[in-house]
């Protein structure tokens, strides 16, 4: 990685941002879960930390007395966020406190980590009665090594978590999502050798089919250290040595290669060891690039047959977090006849991710720079890098990762401009090969020239452009659908990454009538929003919004909405609308 990437790593660091090392490939590790009933604290008064709860001291004797305990108090499932466990927490915003005991029986001078998969939104950990910590972003993943902080027996974790929006946050005060709180996704300790693997990042050429490019950070900062990267299938052993920083790199050809795609989403056993660790997983290979207005996957135009989806499971009401949750969610989208899903509008979980690759689903992630956000602040300009460079460790050797969403939705300023371009940059930095989109929803009609125009620097420093507009729900159709012009960034791939209406499943009523939130009007909007599409000259994609019905404090109506926002293919409770198989019948046409 480049020198000021250390730096801003190590800037994060000093301010307890929480950008340490994150490991790759967690799941390939020695590890145990922590996840389970957790004993919890409601703190609407954040009286915990006053108070050291966390310390969870022992009575001195006959005359000391402490106003609280963990244990025989609420007990909470991590991961899970808490407004679906309890009524009372439907719609609480404040602190809760979560805590429980581990054991440690260390045999070796092996280190430990204690690796959190996403914590909603910000949150301070503490060890046996010490912070150790803490992490601002619902959505990403942090860790801490505890080699040093744990005690061999009994350790006390206590974990406190608080989902007040704030302004400076990323997303800020006001979002279309519920505002889940929690332990929201797994919690792990894991193992390391004393020497281990800390990150790797191995990709196939932007352009070539039979290049094979390989990075292998290791925990020692130490130049000659031997690092091996095995593809038996490809019979693949190539060997490396780091340099001065433990950073190993390695390039080598391959033959015969069957790069990952959609209708073949192939992927090799990789096993990457040093002298001291070794982790495996299976990775898969593919170029991605963009030529004039189309998208190119393994040389071939592809066009990107996408969907929109949160995190949630609608009829739980709360959000996704396990395997059989992402295979609910992703099943869902393959039978719709997608080759890609947006995953709006932040990262989601790794089982989502790895599910989507063995599925040959083609993926958008984002971080949620969401409308209004604080543009002008440092700090948080801060934070959204550190969420980008978290979410890109996470998942960039997931082949099926193709878009970094870098916004959306959001206003052209100066200030705005430089924040996502300094996103951009280290985008670049850290992975050359997605391409690298933002969504917007600024065209407007011209009236001189009858046709939907946008101006926007920032579009220039994309591969793809993106474009959210509501035609027939929020705008009105200037004119039929069929005589609707679109000229923007003609020189580039335009995806709409969003479009749509609502409907409350089972609904009927007159197909011309937004307000009737019947089926047959979603149904005549989404064909008049296909026929529209006809006319985009460098239409490289479309997403309808969105798969499932989805909960959203924003939606008030309280017969057609009551606390949910109906722009679902799919209602709440998993029925299709008849919008569905519009989109079903227009996917399956394309090939
Ligand atoms: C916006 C936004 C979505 C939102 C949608 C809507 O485009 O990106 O997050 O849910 O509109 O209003 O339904």
């Amino acid at each position: 990685m480049r020198w000021w990437i250390w730096l801003f790593i190590y800037i994060c660091n000093v301010q307890g941002l929480g950008a340490q090392e994150l490991l790759a490939n967690v799941y390939g590790r020695q590890y145990t879960l922590l996840n389970g009933k957790w004993n919890a604290i409601i703190d609407p008064y954040q009286q915990g930390r006053r108070t050291a709860i966390y310390k969870n001291r022992v009575l001195r004797d006959k005359a000391d007395f402490k106003e609280y305990a963990f244990e025989g108090g609420l007990r909470l499932n991590v991961p899970s966020d808490w407004n679906s466990q309890l009524s009372e927490l439907k719609y609480y915003e404040g602190t809760v406190w979560y805590a429980r005991k581990f054991e440690i029986n260390r045999k070796s001078d092996e280190n430990l980590f204690l690796y959190f998969g996403a914590v909603s939104y910000r949150c301070r950990v503490y060890l046996n009665g010490v912070q150790i910590g803490g992490h601002e972003g619902g959505f990403t993943p942090f860790q801490f090594n505890i080699t040093n902080a744990v005690r061999e027996g009994e350790n006390f974790l206590a974990v406190e978590v608080d989902n007040t929006r704030t302004v400076d946050a990323i997303p800020a005060l006001s979002f279309d999502w519920w505002n889940y709180g929690g332990i929201t996704r797994d919690v792990m300790l894991i193992c390391t050798p004393k020497d281990y693997i800390s990150d790797y990042f191995i990709q196939l050429d932007k352009y070539k089919p039979d290049y094979i490019h390989a990075e292998v950070q290791l925990s020692a900062r130490s130049v000659g250290q031997m690092v091996k990267i095995e593809i038996p299938e490809l019979k693949v052993a190539s060997e490396a040595f780091t340099d001065e920083r433990g950073l190993a790199k390695k390039t080598f050809r391959v033959r015969n290669l069957k790069r990952w795609s959609p209708q073949n989403p192939k992927l090799y056993q990789v096993i990457v060891s040093s002298e001291s660790d070794k982790v495996e997983e299976n990775i898969g290979f593919r170029n991605l690039y963009v030529k004039n207005t189309r998208i190119y996957l393994n040389d071939s135009p592809v066009f990107m047959k996408s969907i929109g989806l949160h995190e949630e499971i609608a009829q739980r009401q709360g959000r996704a977090y396990s395997e059989q949750d992402a295979v609910a969610l992703l099943s869902e989208a393959k039978e719709l006849g997608v080759n890609m899903i947006r995953l709006a509008h932040y990262p989601q979980n790794e089982y989502i991710v790895r599910l989507a690759e063995r599925m040959g689903l083609m993926l958008w992630e984002e971080i949620p720079i969401w409308q209004g956000i604080d543009f002008k602040n440092n700090d948080t300009r801060l934070k959204a890098q550190r969420m980008y460079a978290e979410m890109l460790k996470r998942d960039r050797n997931r082949c099926a990762l193709s878009f970094w969403g870098i916004a959306n939705e959001t206003v052209p300023s100066e200030a705005r401009n430089a924040f996502l371009k300094s996103l951009v940059k280290l985008c670049r930095e850290m992975d050359t090969t997605r391409l690298i989109t933002a969504a917007f929803d600024l065209p407007k009609l011209n009236p001189k020239t009858n046709t939907f125009e946008m101006e926007d620097s920032f579009i220039e420093e994309l591969d793809v452009v993106s474009i959210n507009k509501y035609m027939g729900w929020y705008h009105r159709w200037p004119m039929s659908p069929s005589e609707v012009r679109w000229n923007i960034a003609l020189d580039k791939p335009l995806i709409f990454s969003e479009f749509g209406g609502e409907a409350l499943y089972g609904q009927s009523g007159d197909a011309t009538v937004t307000s009737s939130w019947s089926e047959e009007y979603q149904e005549k909007l989404y064909k008049d929003n296909l026929e529209m599409f006809r006319h985009i000259p460098n239409l490289a994609g479309i997403s309808p919004w969105i798969l499932f019905d989805f909960r959203s404090p924003y939606r008030f109506h309280p017969t057609n909405q009551e606390g949910w926002n109906r722009k679902g293919l799919i209602s709440d409770q998993g029925y299709r609308k008849k919008a569905w198989y519009v989109m079903k019948e227009y996917y399956e046409s394309i090939k």
